[in-house]
Formats: C-alpha cells, sequence, structure tokens
C-alpha cells in the first residue's frame, strides 16, 4: 500500500503563549512495500508526522491519503486497520498476564478461531524473533528486548499494510537493537509490508533504510539512498547530524589507499571489503 502526505502543517498549543510549529509544510510519499528511514535530531517533528499516517493527530492544514484516498472523518476507522504503529517504548502498555495474550489482545473483536488466532500470533512471534516458548511466560519473565518485540508482535499480528515504528531500538544493547532491525527488514522484505522507520542513529538507517528522508525543524530537509544522503556529510553536519562512524573513516582511507572505495556506509559491508583485500593481499 503507498501513503502520501500533502503540504502538512501542525502546531501544539496553538493560540496560547506554547504555541509550537512542529510541522512546516511537509510532503512525501512512501511507495508499497518500501522501507523508509526518517532521521533528524530532537524535536525537529519525526514522531509528530508520523502520527499523521494514522490519524492519530489530524492536520492542521494539509492532507493524508493512503492508497490515493483521503483520510477524513469517514474513511478513518478502515485507514486505521492499514497502518501499524509502534510508539516510542511500547513495553510499557502491555499488560496481560502471559505473552502469548499480549500479542493476540488486538484480535479479540476479529472473531477468529482458537487455531487462527493462534496462527496469527505464532506468526507474529516468529517474525519478531520471539521464541515459541516465551509465549506461556509472564512479560516480567522477558528481557528488555524481548518486551519491546512483544509489543511490536502485538501491532504485527492485526496485520497492517504499513508498519511505522518510531525509535524501536532505542534504549536497547547492540544486540537488542540489531534483532528489531533484522525484524524490521525482514517484515518487509517477507509479508511485502511498507516500513517507516524513525531513527536518530545513522547507523540503524544505513543498515536498513532503502530511502532516507532527513527531517530538519519541522521540514524535509533531504530525501534519497542512504548512499546519497551520507554522501553529504557537510550539509548534515549543518543541521546536526552526522554520518555514520564508518562512512567517515572510508572517507578518509579512500583517500590515501586507492583500492578502498569511498560510499562506504554499514560495518557489514565494510568488513566484506577489508575481508578481501586482506585476502588478497595474503596471496
Ligand atoms: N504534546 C505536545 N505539546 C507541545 N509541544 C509538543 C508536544 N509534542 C511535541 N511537541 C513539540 O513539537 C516539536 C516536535 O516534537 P516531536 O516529538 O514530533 O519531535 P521528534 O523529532 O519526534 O523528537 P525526538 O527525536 O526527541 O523523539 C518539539 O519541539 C516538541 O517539543
Ligand atoms: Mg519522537
Amino acid at each position: 500500500m503507498s501513503l502520501k502526505v500533502e503540504n502538512l502543517f501542525y502546531t501544539y498549543m496553538k493560540g496560547t503563549p506554547f504555541e509550537k510549529e512542529a510541522l512546516n509544510n511537509v510532503s512525501l510519499e512512501i511507495g508499497d512495500g518500501e522501507f523508509v528511514g526518517i532521521i533528524g535530531h530532537t524535536g525537529c517533528g519525526k514522531s509528530t508526522l508520523v502520527q499523521h499516517f494514522n490519524g492519530l493527530l489530524k492536520p492542521e492544514e494539509g492532507r493524508v491519503f493512503i492508497d490515493g484516498e483521503l483520510m477524513n472523518k469517514k474513511s478513518l476507522k478502515e485507514m486505521r486497520k492499514k497502518v501499524g504503529m509502534v510508539f516510542q517504548y511500547p513495553e510499557y502498555q502491555l499488560f496481560e498476564e502471559t505473552v502469548y495474550k499480549d500479542i493476540a489482545f488486538g484480535l479479540k473483536n476479529e472473531k477468529l478461531s482458537k487455531e487462527e488466532e493462534r496462527e496469527r500470533v505464532l506468526h507474529a512471534a516468529r517474525i519478531t524473533g520471539l521464541e515459541e516458548e516465551l509465549l506461556e511466560k509472564s512479560v516480567f519473565e522477558l528481557s528488555g528486548g524481548q518486551k519491546r518485540r512483544a509489543a511490536i508482535a502485538g501491532v504485527v499480528v492485526m496485520r497492517p499494510e504499513i508498519l511505522v515504528l518510531d525509535e524501536p531500538a532505542a534504549g536497547l544493547d547492540p544486540e537488542g537493537r540489531e534483532t528489531i532491525l533484522d525484524f524490521a527488514r525482514r517484515i518487509c522484505d517477507e509479508d511485502g509490508v511498507s516500513v517507516v522507520l524513525v531513527s536518530h542513529s545513522m547507523e540503524d538507517i544505513a543498515r536498513v533504510a532503502d530511502r532516507v528522508i532527513v527531517m530538519n525543524d519541522g521540514t524535509v530537509e533531504m530525501e534519497g539512498t542512504p548512499e546519497e544522503i551520507f554522501s553529504q556529510s557537510t550539509r548534515l553536519e549543518e543541521i546536526g547530524l552526522t554520518a555514520p562512524q564508518i562512512s567517515k573513516l572510508f572517507d578518509k582511507l579512500s583517500q590515501e589507499f586507492p583500492q578502498i572505495p569511498r560510499k562506504v556506509f554499514t560495518v557489514e559491508k565494510a568488513a566484506d571489503i577489508l575481508e578481501d583485500i586482506l585476502k588478497g593481499g595474503a596471496k
């Protein structure tokens, strides 16, 4: 499914002394099956933007379309089913006695048979990387990363066509971050779900996104492939962002060693290149 945002404006507490313009004329599109990363420094409007994708916030000005259809009061209920929204720190919303019940919670109104329900829960658990034996445990027995994934599975189980993850890896250790990012890539590749990943980690976005949208002060500042975005390190630094560390390193190395390519944005790619060079050198 596709999503389009046209000339979106949003101001918090309008007409009060605390008025804060959070979005200023934002237009963008997310294509069917696409994986888009949204990046930008703290307070630039990322969460405000994505809360318009499922109608949680109503545009002050501008329009949101899902599959070409305008989001409004009438269409909102149906559209919400297509958009799975995972907020920052979703694990605080877990409350059922078992992980299974928590994941299945949203299915209550779907009138599924027990078998159908189980199948949906098992798929959501599998794709988020939760082992089946965890399902009968209490959420209190899970690690931080597992809790986070259980909360995400509770959204995935609803079979959204687009999944919006707002800082899904925040506060997790490196292994926890990796598992979540791998899951996000997998649900896009295996289930054809469009994914929007909000993050302020350049490393995370470089690893998984096909396209990057850079926000700054309530506007879309840059848009392009990771390669296009991360090669503009000066422009990124001007808006308080830094290209992934590894890309800076390769930029420098490539100036010294002609056999080293300049545009390398992930540690995995860097490792492959260095391995090839070292093997070549040992011959
Ligand atoms: N409920 C609110 N009331 C008033 N102002 C708000 C509210 N929520 C956000 N803001 C302000 O709107 C601006 C955009 O906030 P938003 O949460 O969308 O940014 P963000 O890019 O998601 O930041 P972060 O990376 O910290 O999550 C910020 O200046 C923020 O202080
Ligand atoms: Mg935010």
